[in-house]
């Protein structure tokens, strides 16, 4: 089987999806990428999936252990012909949760194989210099792994001569209940319990120069054009407005800092790796 043209979907608002789907591509070495960013509302409004694809790569962040529920509309709107599929979710070393398993069930439901699948670690958006968790992540060592993972697919794609008949990666059967279960009730289930213990990243007007990468860069458009405040009820605590603020004028400010910089901190924690299925 030969790959000429592959759709790549992410949502990536702190990059590090994007970093490490990049370094997977890299590895996969493939002549037409058709990037689909649904990381901006601006970005999502003009979705669209043509099928006329060899290859689809979906990259997502995983939010409260699933995948950000703002993203399953455009994600239920894509169908295969038994199209091969790569899944990648990138947490930021506190749990991998059950985002794999909620983006198998979906993209296998729809015409799609999956081929290969992993779990990568990225800095968690929560992630101070005070409370560094993952901080210097995807590191080289976690894109070389993402690269490497990119070659051993193009191999096993050229191996498979008939897609149809090919043993896939397969899900088992917990993993079956559990991607079901989070399809079907994601529109009720809360994933902003990181509200509980971190502010909304107000800014200081003394430092702000009014560029408003913030407001354009905002996935939410949660952030007011005029008086640069956050209606805090379409915040979904991703934190691209503190990262791409070129003034450090937005800052992440714990609830309860004690224990938030104990749990934070990189030293308490295992850095955990790359977990990959092929
Ligand atoms: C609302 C929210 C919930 C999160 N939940 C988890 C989680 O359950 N486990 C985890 O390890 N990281 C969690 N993270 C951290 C992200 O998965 C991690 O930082 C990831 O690298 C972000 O991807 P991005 O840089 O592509 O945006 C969460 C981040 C946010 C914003
Ligand atoms: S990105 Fe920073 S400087 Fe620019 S408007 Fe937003 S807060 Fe102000
Ligand atoms: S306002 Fe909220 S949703 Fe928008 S970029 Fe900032 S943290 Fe993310």
């Amino acid at each position: 089987m030969k790959i000429e043209k592959a759709t790549l979907i992410y949502f990536s608002p702190t990059l590090s999806t994007k970093k490490i789907l990049n370094a997977i591509v890299k590895g996969m070495n493939i002549e037409t990428i058709n990037e689909i960013n649904l990381t901006t509302k601006k970005n999502r409004d003009k979705f669209e999936y043509n099928n006329k694809t060899d290859l689809l790569i979906i990259g997502v962040p995983v939010y409260g252990a699933r995948i950000p529920k703002d993203l399953y509309p455009y994600l239920k709107a894509i169908y295969g012909n038994i199209t091969p599929a790569i899944l990648v979710t990138v947490f930021g070393n506190v749990s991998k949760g059950f985002a794999l398993s909620e983006l198998y069930t979906l993209v296998s439901k729809r015409g799609f194989k999956v081929i290969a699948m992993g779990d990568f670690i990225g800095r968690h958006s929560f992630a101070t210099e005070k409370a560094p968790l993952a901080f210097d992540r995807p590191n080289i060592e976690d894109l070389q792994i993402a690269k490497n993972f990119g070659e051993n697919i193009i191999q096993k794609i050229q191996n498979i001569d008939n897609i149809e008949k090919k043993d896939i990666i397969h899900q088992c059967v917990s993993s079956k209940i559990i991607g079901n279960f989070f399809n079907i009730f994601h529109t009720i289930l809360p994933q902003n319990s990181n509200k509980t213990v971190i502010k909304e990243p107000v800014v200081d007007y003394n430092k702000c120069t009014k560029c408003k990468i913030c407001v354009d860069g905002c996935p939410k458009q949660a952030i007011n054009t005029d008086t640069l405040e956050i209606e805090m009820d379409l915040c979904i605590g991703c934190f691209r407005c503190v990262r791409c603020c070129p003034e450090g004028a937005r800052k992440i400010v714990y609830k309860g800092d004690k224990f938030v910089r104990a749990f934070f901190n990189k030293e308490n924690i295992m850095q955990k790796k790359a977990e990959i299925f092929i």
